[in-house]
């Protein structure tokens, strides 16, 4: 899966801003990238201290571009880009130094500004402190209304071909309406083509076809029904439950008739609670690596790592993140 990604980035190369330039596990990612020439890390922060974290724990980070806020050599450039982008906000000359003194707003305006192609923050920072200078400042692409968010899902399959599935929007958005829901299902079916998966898209609920009923039944089958709408040569079907969106047998009981149901790969979640706990249940119980929150719908590609995060997470993300950098 990611030999693809690759290939993706060595025909056009990109550069990725990470947030936190001391951590250790950004070091060991960055000295990895830095041993090709496909994705190129800057590293914020001071640059003595990187220096010092790098060498003590023995990473090579040397050809890494360090950008450090306190001495960036244009401060005065980004400060009054800052204020015209929240001007609608008030924002103060003061304010925004202050601001940008803080490496997730100051990384998030390098890629804003065009010294970077794509950001990856969350090591140290909240999910939260993370997107919230994405929402502020690079905003959603202008055919959007809302960022949102997918995790792609890989296991390895008996046969030696992995299985890779995705899910939305489990981090972001936390009430979803009807319209968002539709937004969430195409940005996801987006996302999904990109790891190579051909989408059969299952609106998840507590109720299949009708069986139930409820406000969020209703939320759920009519997001399904537009999304079909504005999609109709894609494979979407809905509401139905986790057990008729992957199991043929209970498919053929609960939704006879469905091309979707039984064989669903990219799953839409009600709202938050339920897709954020669904994805964990692959992931800690179905053995399923998970890869996200990918953040959705943004002018340019910024995201958030857990702050459990291993190196290797941290490599994986940032290889992601950058081959988002060209999807429309
Ligand atoms: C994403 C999140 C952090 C935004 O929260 P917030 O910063 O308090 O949001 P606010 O309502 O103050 O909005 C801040 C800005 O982001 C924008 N924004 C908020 N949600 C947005 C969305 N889904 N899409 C686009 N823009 C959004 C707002 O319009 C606002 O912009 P403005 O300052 O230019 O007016 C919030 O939705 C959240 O906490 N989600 C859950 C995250 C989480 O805990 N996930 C689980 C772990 S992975």
């Amino acid at each position: 899966m990611f030999g693809q990604l690759i290939e993706k980035l060595k025909q056009n190369p990109k550069t990725i801003v990470f947030t936190e330039g001391e951590d250790p596990r950004i070091l060991e990612a960055s000295s990895r990238l830095l041993t090709s020439n496909f994705l190129h890390p800057i590293l914020v922060g001071n640059e003595e201290k990187i220096k010092t974290a790098a060498s003590e724990t023995g990473y090579n980070v040397d050809k890494a571009t360090i950008i450090d806020p306190d001495n960036f050599e244009d401060i005065e450039k980004m400060i009054a880009t800052f204020c015209e982008l929240r001007k609608s906000k008030g924002v103060t000359e003061d304010q925004a130094r202050e601001t940008l003194k803080h490496s997730n707003y100051f990384g998030t305006m390098l890629v804003k500004m065009g010294y970077a192609d794509a950001l990856l923050g969350g090591a140290s920072y909240s999910t939260a402190d993370t997107v919230r200078p994405a929402l502020q400042l690079i905003k959603t692409k202008p055919e959007n209304k809302i960022v949102s968010s997918c995790f792609i899902l890989v296991r390895p399959g008996a046969t030696g071909q992995n299985e890779v599935l995705a899910m939305g929007d489990c981090a972001i958005n936390i009430k979803p309406n009807e319209d968002e829901l539709v937004e969430i299902a195409e940005e996801t079916v987006k996302c999904a083509k990109l790891f190579g998966i051909e989408p059969k898209v299952a609106f998840l609920s507590y109720s299949t076809n009708g069986s139930g009923k409820g406000e969020d039944v209703d939320k759920m089958a009519n997001a399904t029904k537009k999304t079909k709408e504005r999609n109709p040569e894609l494979p979407i079907d809905g509401e139905m439950q986790f057990d008729a969106a992957v199991s043929p047998k209970v498919a053929e009981k609960k939704f006879p008739g469905s091309e979707v149901a039984g064989h669903a790969n990219t799953f839409i979640f009600p709202d938050i609670n339920a897709g954020n706990i669904g994805y964990k249940i692959a992931q800690r119980m179905g053995n399923f690596e998970a890869y996200g929150p990918i953040l959705l719908g943004l002018n340019s590609p910024i995201n958030d790592l857990s702050r459990g995060c291993t190196a290797t997470e941290v490599y994986s993300m940032a290889i992601i993140t950058a081959a988002l950098a060209d999807t429309k």
